[in-house]
């Protein structure tokens, strides 16, 4: 099952690289205009820019300046935002000792994967209640559920994530939005790379070093069949791993 999109309007962060481009792509597939946002516009030119149901927009989810100012900064017509993606995230610094990273990179993948959430849902969720119906789905992760070794900050941040989200659903109980939190074990993307500042070859090393990894496009299909469910039907939160490594 996956969703029919048409008529539709979603805004997704994180959509130069991996899950995100993954989802903008799957939702355009699906009829959705996709508003795609990230730092880094060049990558979502090179992917959406003849999609003439894409609007590509550069956003750092850091600027809260920006995120305020988000629904107000769309052409008109691309206002009434029907899905947030807010999935952009970062874990610079992480997959090491604590002491190892610079506290600037630790600031970095706080901002980015908490703040970054929770501003753009106050940006977008009033014009969601507004017109009576919306979709909030973020990006968590399954270190959410457990801590490991080199992850004290990237697990702080997505326990925040998954915090938020369960106390969000909870303000939203009689409201007609739902909150979908996806948490998603290991998926190869440029994730591994970026959170040496581009290593490629640390990040391979690190998919590698998994018997089984998920593609983005896993994760587009999880997303696009929970969107399917009828708007009554609130999946909370949807943990995926790969068939083969579900420790
Ligand atoms: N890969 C995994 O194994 C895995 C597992 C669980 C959860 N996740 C989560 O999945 C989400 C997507 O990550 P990914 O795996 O697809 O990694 P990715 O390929 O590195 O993509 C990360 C995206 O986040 C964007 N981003 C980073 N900092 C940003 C900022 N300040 N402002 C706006 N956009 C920013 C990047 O775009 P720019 O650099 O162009 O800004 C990029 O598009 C993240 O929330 C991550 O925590 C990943």
């Amino acid at each position: 099952m996956s969703a029919d999109l048409t008529g539709k309007t979603a805004l997704v962060t994180g959509a130069s690289s991996g899950i995100g481009l993954a989802t903008a792509r799957a939702m355009l597939d699906a009829g959705c205009r996709v508003i795609c946002m990230a730092r880094r516009t060049a990558p979502m030119e090179a992917a959406f820019g003849d999609a003439p149901n894409a609007l590509i927009q550069a956003l750092d989810v850091t600027d809260d300046a920006a995120l305020a100012a988000l629904p107000g900064s769309l052409p008109e017509d691309w206002r009434a935002i029907d899905v947030l993606f807010a999935n952009a995230g970062s874990d610079l610094g992480g997959r090491a000792h604590f002491l190892d990273g610079p506290i600037a990179d630790y600031r970095n993948t706080m901002a980015v994967n908490i703040n970054g959430v929770t501003g753009l849902v106050h940006a977008l969720l009033p014009g969601m209640l507004a017109r009576g119906s919306g979709d909030l789905v973020v990006t968590g992760s399954v270190a959410a559920l457990a801590t490991y070794a080199g992850g004290s900050i990237y697990a702080a941040s997505k326990h925040a994530v998954h915090a938020f989200c369960d106390g969000l659903r909870k303000d939203l109980a009689h409201d007609p939005v739902r909150v979908i939190e996806i948490m998603p074990g290991t998926v190869e993307t440029g994730f591994a790379a970026a959170r040496r500042h581009g290593d490629e070859a640390e990040g391979k090393a690190f998919y590698d070093s998994y018997p089984a990894v998920l593609s983005p496009e896993d994760i587009a299909q999880t997303i696009l069949s929970v969107l399917a469910l009828p708007q009554h039907i609130n999946v909370d939160s949807v943990v995926v791993r790969p068939t083969g490594d579900k420790g």
